[in-house]
């Protein structure tokens, strides 16, 4: 039987949206309802979750039991969705729209949505200790999520996307070096995290496979800022352009912008081309390289 891609990403999504709601919603001890309901909004939204997809289909393509995974997947989710809270606050990006509805602090406020995000950064440590036996592996799983995420990952890259506002430094060299850490690092961290767990089988092919579709993805999501309504990507168009960001688009134009990231998802095709059950990571890459939204 040929591939059926749709339905294997289908299956993937509904397996993790299923599990998340109810982590999300059994929530109990010690939380107050505001909390819970800033952070329920702010997880249970209609996201993509493409990393904690990237993270199951890794697994499976490594023989990684869904049990010994599942943690770590809705980790990186809550630490994606986090991301995303602060990253929409005023004193950020300042955006009133995120995932097609109010950003969160536009829904509960300022505070609330720096603390609800406070809180799911903490709840996803958490998360990751929920496991019932741990080894040395989970140690290195765990490395990888924190540490792609934190200071020298993800918040990283977004102190350099913010300090790149109001410099007139805007070299190609910044904008790749923004990139690697405010996208590609929460890409590569399923991929590696799971290749961690799989005492680091295919680590160099996830690892150049992260790279190239991060990067593709990111610059794809600047041409989305450019090209798409707030209707199609559910937040709000031409926020680059208006607060001077340094992307993709102003070093390569939109027509450069969209060669070089059709180009970096043929590379992160190429990437994984000679691993053993890669059906799933191929055609990822093609069906992200033309989304919308
Ligand atoms: C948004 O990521 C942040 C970027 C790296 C551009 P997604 O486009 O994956 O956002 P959600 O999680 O689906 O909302
Ligand atoms: C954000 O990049 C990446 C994060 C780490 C949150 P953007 O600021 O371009 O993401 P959007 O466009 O708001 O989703
Ligand atoms: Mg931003
Ligand atoms: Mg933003
Ligand atoms: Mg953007």
């Amino acid at each position: 039987m040929p591939y059926n891609f749709d339905l294997k990403f289908k299956e993937y999504y509904n397996k993790f949206e299923t599990d998340l709601t109810s982590y999300i919603e059994n929530l109990k001890e010690g939380i107050t309802p505001s909390l819970k309901e800033a952070i329920s909004y702010s997880m249970l939204n209609g996201g993509k979750r493409l990393r904690p997809i990237l993270g199951l289909a890794t697994a499976d393509l490594l023989g990684l039991d869904y049990d010994n995974i599942k943690y770590y997947l809705i980790a990186l989710e809550l630490i994606q969705s986090y991301s995303l809270v602060h990253d929409d606050l005023p004193a950020m990006d300042d955006d009133d729209y995120r995932r097609g509805k109010l950003s969160t602090h536009k829904k509960f406020g300022e505070a609330m949505g720096i603390l609800a995000g406070d809180a799911m950064l903490n709840l996803a440590v958490e998360t990751c200790l929920k496991k019932s036996s741990f080894t040395i592996n989970d140690a290195n799983a765990m490395r990888i999520i924190f540490d792609f995420s934190g200071y020298k990952g993800m918040v990283y890259g977004q102190v350099l996307d913010l300090e790149s506002e109001k410099s007139a430094t805007k070299s190609e060299e910044l904008l790749k070096e923004i990139y690697l850490n405010k996208t590609v690092k929460m890409f590569k961290a399923p991929l590696l995290a799971m290749s961690a767990l799989a005492n680091n089988k295919y680590y160099e092919e996830l690892n150049n496979y992260g790279e190239a579709l991060g990067l593709a993805f990111q610059i794809q999501d600047d041409v989305l800022d450019v090209e798409g309504s707030l209707e199609t990507i559910g937040k709000t168009p031409n926020k680059d352009k208006d607060a001077d960001k340094l992307t993709s688009v102003k070093i390569y134009g939109l027509e450069g912008a969209k060669e070089l990231s059709k180009k970096l998802f043929e590379q992160a095709i190429e990437s994984v081309k000679n691993i053993d059950n890669n059906e799933f990571l191929l055609e990822f890459a093609k069906k992200i390289s033309k989304r919308k939204f």
